[in-house]
């Protein structure tokens, strides 16, 4: 690609207004702020520098990552902090033209350290309300189970999260997948759908396509979250696209975690071909190295992908998220304007 078409395409990325489906708050947490928030909360980390923090950052599967990930989650303790941590995502993801974003949060990464509900909640949300004011960005939140912990720790959580239903859109799956079946937690989404929650799992990034079949069938998941090991199975491929379920894709995400050792072969081009639906995220952009346009960009030069591409990708990004319809119409037909513009 030459130079100019490159910056041309940076542009259009940068401008697109988008939504973000697949965001862990916790993976927002850059070094410098870890340390800040560390310091203050009087607490030493393994790591002397931000700079040997970063350097620490090189995975070589999901659960290197988690690891590290869990660790620099140590540090959050008060309700300012996840306030902080919080902001400092929304003014990035302001800077890059995200109009709309869908949170997973992890309690018991917190409760489990003896952190309050209450504080991890109400700093994420008294954030999402100023950049609502500030920044005219929607948001909701979608609270995760940890997967490798059990299904009481799981239910308990739930029940803890009643008391916030007014703040909690959906439950979602995350942390070590491969072992950890959707099926373990069939009873904890199955109150969670009672309560009036959607849900949503993460499947399919390192474990096989039958977990996807898995949270399609038993967790009654609105979209899955990755989803790359769907492309194994034809069948579930016509399922996923026959019934429009959303994939929350993460291109640097893959690559950082070797999910696909090369960006050229990621499958987001297969995936679209295929007539999923699909859409780009960023997961935990402080580890691994993009915030949302980063990952557009990334995909789009290694598949060459055009402006239609991106703002499909965009348009993607709208009709798969959970606000509201007329908020939904809005947001899609900001993008369109967009793209008429640009064109
Ligand atoms: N997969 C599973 N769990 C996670 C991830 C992920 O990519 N990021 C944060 N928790
Ligand atoms: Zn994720």
């Amino acid at each position: 690609m030459k130079k100019r078409d490159k910056e041309s395409l940076e542009e259009f990325i940068k401008g697109i207004p988008k939504a973000e489906l697949h965001l862990h708050i916790e993976g927002t947490l850059e070094p410098e702020l870890m340390f800040k928030i560390a310091c203050r909360n009087g607490l030493d980390l393994k790591y002397s520098s931000v700079e040997e923090l970063r350097g620490a950052y090189d995975f070589n599967n999901l659960q290197e990552f988690l690891d590290i990930y869990y660790q620099g989650a140590g540090v959050l303790i008060k309700e300012q902090d996840f306030y902080d941590m919080t902001w400092a995502y929304l003014e990035k993801a302001h800077s890059q033209n995200i109009i709309h974003t869908e949170i997973f949060f992890d309690p018991q990464t917190h409760t489990d350290r003896g952190v309050e509900f209450g504080s991890v909640i109400k700093g994420i949300s008294r954030a999402l309300n100023d950049a609502r004011n500030i920044f005219g960005i929607s948001s909701c939140l979608i609270m995760c189970i940890l997967r490798h912990l059990d299904e009481d720790a799981a239910l308990k959580t739930l029940n803890e999260s009643l008391e916030f239903k007014h703040l909690i859109t959906a439950i979602g799956l995350d942390s070590a997948e491969v072992g950890n079946p959707p099926s373990r937690f069939q009873r904890v989404f199955d109150k969670a759908i009672q309560e009036g929650f959607l849900t949503v799992a993460h499947a399919g990034e390192e474990g096989p396509s039958e977990y996807v079949w898995e949270a399609l069938n038993l967790l009654k998941v609105s979209r899955v979250d990755h989803g790359n090991h769907s492309l194994d199975d034809d069948k579930l491929v016509i399922e996923l696209a026959s019934r429009s379920i959303p994939l929350t894709v993460c291109p640097l995400s893959n690559l950082k975690l070797k999910v696909v050792s090369d960006m050229k072969d990621h499958p987001l081009k297969r995936m679209i071909e295929k007539g999923l639906l699909v859409t780009v995220n960023s997961d935990d952009p402080a580890y691994f190295g993009g915030y949302l346009n980063e990952n557009y960009l990334a995909v789009a030069m290694a598949l060459d992908l055009s402006k239609e591409d991106i703002f499909k990708l965009a348009q993607n990004s709208f009709i798969s998220c959970f606000a509201e319809d007329n908020r939904k119409r809005e947001m899609t037909e900001m993008a369109a304007q967009f793209y008429k513009r640009f064109a």
